[in-house]
């Protein structure tokens, strides 16, 4: 009896429930409706409203940036991404990503796109289908190809591309100088910050894709170099000169870079030229294990870690005090000698170029 009373209260919370999500529309309704009419500029400036949240399913349950996806319009997939729609985010019901949309409807360019700003064609709807297992075209198992070996970064636009302009500081917006396109919000490219914690070898994450690296990708891989009398910023990833500043790279990384102009080093036994700090060069980084109160090695390309030393570290610089000159030792096989092993021999200038 007690029993059936409490299922009949729990029947009618549901049913309320069900009449409370009828009768209130969320705010994405009429978003859904405009792209469904294809009205880009009413859709523009709903986007706009105060308190649009993209990322809400409208009362039939139905993601925006879905929608748009699905009616295969690239200007109203990029206005959602723009105003903060996740390309990540999954059809509440389906579990269906924008991304198997895309592949679905075979279209590469919005793939590209969505693929740009992090989206995951290995991220799995509820019958546990993976986007990729989707590959309609050459295309779009190119894009996963591509995806594969780098990830979202791929997708990138090169360094040099985006730059920040502002009238006034309340109205920064991002132009694109090749195509003269301008946007509202950061582009993946200008999203990637320097992770630099102690005791942890230096890595790389994007804000907006979510990709991790630990190399240093190539918007944030800027020098400023002077070359007779004359200013400028060079790319050592692209190979790339411009004289504005690089504005894809976080404010205290850009007053680092131009601070110290013309850094480069030079190695002396192979006469190679480096940009980047050769401390860095190899993937071992030597960390320090607060458990065991002991240091160890990780390589930050495999991700590996060893309590010994890895041979190709082993070598350290030492002073001779006899001679006041230096020496190289071998913590591992116990070798001296005057010569310094190739990946110590680096020397740092800063000359004019
Ligand atoms: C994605 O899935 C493929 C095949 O299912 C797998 O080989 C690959 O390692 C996965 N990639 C990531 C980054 O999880
Ligand atoms: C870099 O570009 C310059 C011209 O812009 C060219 O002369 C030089 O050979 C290039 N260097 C490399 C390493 O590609």
């Amino acid at each position: 009896m007690a029993a059936s009373r409490a299922l009949c209260a729990c029947l009618a919370m549901a049913l309320l429930a069900v009449a409370m999500a009828k009768v209130s529309p969320t705010l994405t309704d009429k978003l859904v409706d405009l792209i469904k009419k294809k009205e880009l500029s009413k859709f523009v400036e709903e986007l706009q409203l105060k308190d649009m949240d993209v990322n809400q399913p409208d009362s039939k349950g139905t993601l925006p940036l879905i929608e748009a996806v699905r009616g295969k319009d690239f200007k109203f997939v990029d206005a959602l991404l723009q105003y903060g729609a996740l390309a990540k985010s999954k059809d509440p019901a389906t579990g269906t990503t924008p991304l198997h949309v895309a592949f679905q409807t075979n279209n590469p360019q919005i793939a590209r796109f969505l693929l740009s700003f992090g989206a995951d064609p290995n991220a799995t709807d509820k019958a546990g289908k993976k986007a990729r297992e989707i590959s309609p075209s050459k295309e779009i198992a190119d894009l996963i190809a591509t995806w594969d070996k780098e990830g979202a970064m791929a997708f990138e636009d090169p360094p040099g591309t985006w730059a920040k302009k502002s009238e006034k500081s309340s109205e920064e917006y991002w132009f694109n100088v090749k195509t003269g396109e301008s946007r509202w919000t950061a582009p993946p490219s200008a999203a990637w910050q320097r992770i630099d914690m102690q005791g942890q070898p230096i890595k790389y994450t994007n804000y907006i894709t979510g990709q991790t690296v630990a190399k240093c990708p190539p918007p944030l891989a800027w020098v400023k170099v002077r070359a007779d009398g004359k200013e400028m910023f060079y790319n050592w990833k692209i190979n790339f000169t411009q004289v504005e500043k690089p504005e894809e790279v976080p404010k205290e990384l850009l007053e680092d870079i131009e601070k110290n102009v013309n850094q480069r080093w030079l190695n002396q036994k192979t006469l190679e030229w480096s940009w980047s700090d050769p401390t860095f060069n190899t993937p071992w980084r030597e960390l320090h294990d607060a458990e065991h109160d002991k240091d160890y090695w990780y390589n930050v390309e495999t991700g590996e870690s060893v309590w010994e030393i890895p041979e190709a570290m082993a070598w350290t610089k030492l002073k001779d005090d006899e001679s006041g000159g230096h020496f190289f030792h071998n913590r591992l096989t116990q070798d001296s000698s005057w010569e310094a092993p190739e990946h110590l021999d680096w020397v740092r200038h800063d000359s004019d170029l």
